[in-house]
């Protein structure tokens, strides 16, 4: 059980609080809190613990975590197709992990109810206007226009309300027959009809195929076995907006535990996981399965102190620590943090986000992520855990199913003066459908060596 001793629903009220906006309509504020707080939940505490309980299999090496989505949903992107395009190509990634590393992956999607973004100031000038940024479309709106950046908190209703609406197909897609295996070759994204990475898509789900045809003549079809008819799939953001997060926690009613019932997971970015800051203190107190980002300047004292505070019985499957060093930096940042959970013995999930320390802006003024940087933060990450000897639990990307120019690179070759063709984030640029499907496969190589190192260990050690 979580450490609550002093907690309650509104203690982090208390501590210092950042990256939060200021409503100019305090009354208005509460009002939306009150109604928020009527709401039914979005998900139920048995499913949180149930991604805990997957979660502790990654932890203790067993599954793989693969976790993705947008940077920032937004309202304007609202779309059945942009939800169905983002469960199917981690659906498709799921397939290539889980065939070539022989594992089981859990699948969390950075998606309904990813809307409040930390920002590193809290104003920018455009055209001469110093106005607040732009936080998110829970808090305000993209625009730059003064009126359109004034918080307005019926914002997190309407984040609320998309987010039930996403979750609602979610779960049909889930479990109402689209994710059935049998279904493998359709999961294919027609614009990708044609590229390498698809041509290898194709060839796994032909060997997924004839597996299926070798089990129904034993007799083992989808109709007999939902794990091959249906799949689990979780939902997660950071837990940025605390009124919107307190007014969405209801008590459990089968164990009496507070959860935060606005996802199942719950992560703590990398600019609000002070210690003694709010969102700690939030997050410390309800059941969910949790994630804290870690990035470059994370002290190993700091990390040590958040497993204390956010994983007080060292239950495995609570804490996912996602590492997001840079390409540069994984190299020298990740072994000294790896060594010191792995010395005081805590158990934790490792995750890799190589997506947000290798940001750059290009001279259009545009953000971009190059896909070689991506990729070479992925394998200084792998590398690292097989050096110590501790499981690369799992991933953490922004990506989209769509076909987007946003990161620079890849078979499908986006280039600096392609960038802006399709550049349609809401916040940071995501890798797309083709960039997502090349990685899924240098991720399964990676998975398969780890697993083939441990079979050859335990034979040695037989013999
Ligand atoms: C994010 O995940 O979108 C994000 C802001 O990440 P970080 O907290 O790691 O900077
Ligand atoms: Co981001």
């Amino acid at each position: 059980m979580a450490e609550t001793t002093n907690w309650t629903p509104e203690s982090w009220r208390n501590r210092p609080l950042v990256q939060m906006p200021e409503y100019p309509d305090t009354a208005a504020l509460v009002r939306a809190e009150a109604r928020l707080r009527g709401y039914p939940p979005l998900v139920f505490a048995g499913e949180a613990r149930s991604l805990k309980r997957s979660l502790a299999q990654v932890a203790e090496g067993h599954a793989f975590l693969l976790q993705g989505g947008d940077c920032a949903e937004s309202f304007s992107d609202f779309h059945p197709n942009n939800i169905r395009d983002t469960f199917r190509i981690l659906l498709q990634m799921a397939v290539v992990l889980t065939f070539g590393g022989s594992l089981p992956v859990v699948k969390v999607g950075r998606m309904a109810g990813q809307f409040a973004k930390p920002r590193s100031a809290p104003t920018e000038v455009i055209g001469g206007v110093e106005m607040p940024s732009f936080r998110g479309d829970m808090i305000n709106g993209a625009e730059a226009a003064l009126a359109a950046r004034r918080p307005d908190p019926e914002r997190m209703v309407q984040a609320y309300n998309q987010s039930a609406a996403t979750l609602n197909l979610l779960r049909a897609f889930a479990q109402g027959g689209y994710a059935n295996l049998q279904s493998v070759h359709q999961w294919n994204l027609d614009f990708l009809a044609d590229t390498p990475q698809a041509h290898r898509y194709n060839d796994l789900a032909n060997r997924i195929d004839e597996a299926m045809s070798f089990m129904a003549a034993c007799g083992v079809t989808p109709e007999l076995v939902t794990q091959m008819r249906e799949t689990d799939f979780y939902t997660s953001h950071e837990a940025l907006h605390l009124n919107y997060e307190q007014a969405l926690t209801r008590v459990d009613s089968t164990t009496g535990d507070w959860y935060d019932c606005s996802a199942h997971l719950l992560w703590i970015g990398d600019r609000t996981r002070q210690i003694d800051g709010a969102h700690v203190e939030f997050l410390r107190g309800v059941g969910n399965p949790l994630g804290v980002k870690a990035g470059p300047s994370m002290p190993i004292d700091d990390l040590l102190r958040l497993c204390d505070i956010l994983n007080p019985d060292n239950e495995p499957g609570r804490l996912t620590v996602i590492a997001r060093m840079g390409a540069d930096a994984v190299a020298e940042k990740l072994p000294p943090l790896v060594r010191a959970i792995k010395a005081e013995g805590r158990k934790v999930v490792w995750s890799c986000d190589p997506m947000h320390g290798n940001t750059e802006k290009v001279a259009s003024g545009l953000k971009t992520r190059d896909f070689e940087r991506i990729l070479a933060e992925v394998r200084g990450f792998f590398a690292v855990h097989a050096a110590e000897g501790t499981h690369a639990g799992g991933v953490h990307f922004e990506l989209t199913g769509q076909n987007v120019t946003e990161c620079i690179g890849g078979a499908s070759a986006v280039t600096e003066e392609t960038l802006g063709l399709r550049y349609e984030t809401a916040c940071d640029p995501r890798l797309n459908a083709d960039q997502s499907l090349e990685l899924a496969f240098l991720l399964a190589g990676h998975l398969k060596a780890e697993r083939d190192k441990a079979r050859n260990a335990r034979r040695a050690a037989a013999k």
